[in-house]
């Protein structure tokens, strides 16, 4: 085996990039790990990580002699016969995936013809992209290049468990010479390989996402008909996932879903379908339904209070999960502007988003820790269910507060503790 096909490039790294690449590392591959963004990349070198994933830091420094950071294009094909493009897609005002960076990818690939490679998509892209990309990798003359398609399934805040051991590998590829070496990569990973074609596998990475989106957007309509009749969504959630062809996962209803993938793979997967003429009905509902679940948390409040106008409101959890500084699409920024245009002052603490959250939710105090965020405040909203706040200060917190209401937003406290410490308790169907 030549040096080259011993190493693994990774091009974008970003979230998917850079856990994809320490874990390959952590495999006992090579990797070479390329952004055009040369802070990132000189941070990198130096073992700063750019974002906010539990063991990432320490997976790093333990494979840190395998990993090479460049900013040049060259030295990655230069070095490595397979290439797994991880640059990200967002979604364009029209809900279709924003493929421009995967395309400026390809357009400067440097001059390979006389060698092979593999390009290996992580990226989610709208199915048909790889099909569209191989087109252009034959208009450029680079024939030897194959395309694999290999969508992940990363979940932020537990990445590299759910990379060491997922519950299958999807490869998808034209050729299958090609999809065996990039399967071989994982073979020291216990999961099932599912090897299909290219829009096969496409589609898989978007059904998954759009079917769990559309278990949250299902039992937060379950539980808001819980609140009418008097039921408690968290024990019928608990009755229906025992049913094993339910189960259990992604059926904790609350504010909504966020993040950086649900959101975008949702609106994506509707417009996916809409471009080829079929209107995908039900995902039409899911992300209305996502949108108005926000929208009742300010209900639940003037329900309490009556006018928001000069009422404080602290938001307990900013980031659109636990155990992420993430806050793309996080229901905190919805519901933090809801309150503000309602004329409300909005206070806010999170235990990790605090720095990167000025830009994101202009026009709300950014505070220190629970007590400063809950002080002066007619009313706390649980927005992410970070482990802290599962023990709330709740004797100094009522001393501090104006009014004593808290709505849980995850249904993550014992509302019965919170009744019994003298507070107004609501949270989401139950
Ligand atoms: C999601 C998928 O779970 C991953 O499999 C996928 O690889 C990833 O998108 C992606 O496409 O890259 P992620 O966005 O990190 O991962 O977060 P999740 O843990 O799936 O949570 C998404 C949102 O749903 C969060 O806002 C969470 O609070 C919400 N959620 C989740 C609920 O409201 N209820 C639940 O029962 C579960």
């Amino acid at each position: 085996m030549t040096r080259k096909e011993r190493r693994v490039g990774i091009i974008g790294i970003g979230y998917v990039g850079l856990v994809t690449g320490t874990c390959l590392a952590e495999l006992g591959h090579s990797v070479v790990c390329m952004d055009i963004d040369a802070e990132k990349i000189a941070a990198l070198r130096e073992g700063e990580i750019p974002i906010y994933e539990p063991g990432l830091p320490e997976l790093l420094k333990q494979n840190r002699e395998r990993m090479i950071f460049t900013t040049s294009l060259e030295e990655v094909f230069d070095n490595c016969e397979i290439v797994f493009i991880a640059v990200d897609t967002p979604p364009t005002f029209t809900g279709d995936a924003d493929l421009s960076r995967v395309f400026q990818v390809i357009s400067s690939l440097p001059g390979l013809s006389s060698d092979s490679h593999i390009l290996v998509m992580k990226s989610t892209v709208p199915v048909g992209t790889g099909t569209k990309i191989s087109s252009e990798l034959a208009r450029q003359e680079a024939g030897s290049i194959d395309y694999v398609s290999n969508p992940e399934f990363l979940r932020e805040g537990t990445a590299i468990d759910d990379f060491m051991n997922p519950d299958r590998i999807v490869i998808g590829s034209r050729n299958a010479g090609a999809g065996d070496k990039v399967a071989a990569l994982y073979g020291k990973i216990d999961a099932p390989i599912l090897k299909t074609n290219i829009p096969t596998a496409e589609m898989i990475k978007y059904a998954s996402n759009a079917f769990l989106a559309t278990k949250i957007s299902f039992i937060n309509e379950i539980a808001n008909v819980c609140e009418e009749i008097g039921a408690d969504v968290s024990v019928v959630a608990n009755g229906m996932g025992l049913d094993q062809r339910i189960g259990h996962h992604f059926l904790n209803a609350g504010i909504g879903f966020g993040g950086s993938c649900f959101p975008k793979d949702v609106a994506a997967l509707k417009q996916i379908a809409g471009n080829s003429g079929y209107h995908f009905q039900l995902l039409t509902a899911v992300i209305e339904v996502n949108e108005l679940q926000k929208r009742r948390v300010v209900n639940k409040l003037k329900k309490h209070l009556g006018s928001l106008t000069d009422k404080t409101i602290a938001l307990l959890g900013l980031a659109f999960k636990p155990d992420t500084n993430d806050l793309r699409e996080a229901s905190s920024i919805v519901l933090a502007s809801r309150l503000l245009a309602d004329g409300a002052y909005v206070k806010a603490y999170d235990p990790v988003a605090i720095p990167y959250a000025a830009k994101a939710v202009r026009g709300v105090l950014l505070c220190d820790d629970i007590l400063a965020a809950v002080e002066g405040s007619d009313a706390a909203v649980l927005v992410t269910e970070w482990a802290e706040f599962a023990e709330l200060p709740l004797e100094q917190m009522k001393k501090l507060m104006n009014h004593p209401l808290i709505i849980d937003g995850r249904n993550f406290l014992d509302p019965q503790q919170v009744r019994d410490a003298g507070f107004t308790y609501e949270g989401i169907g139950r």
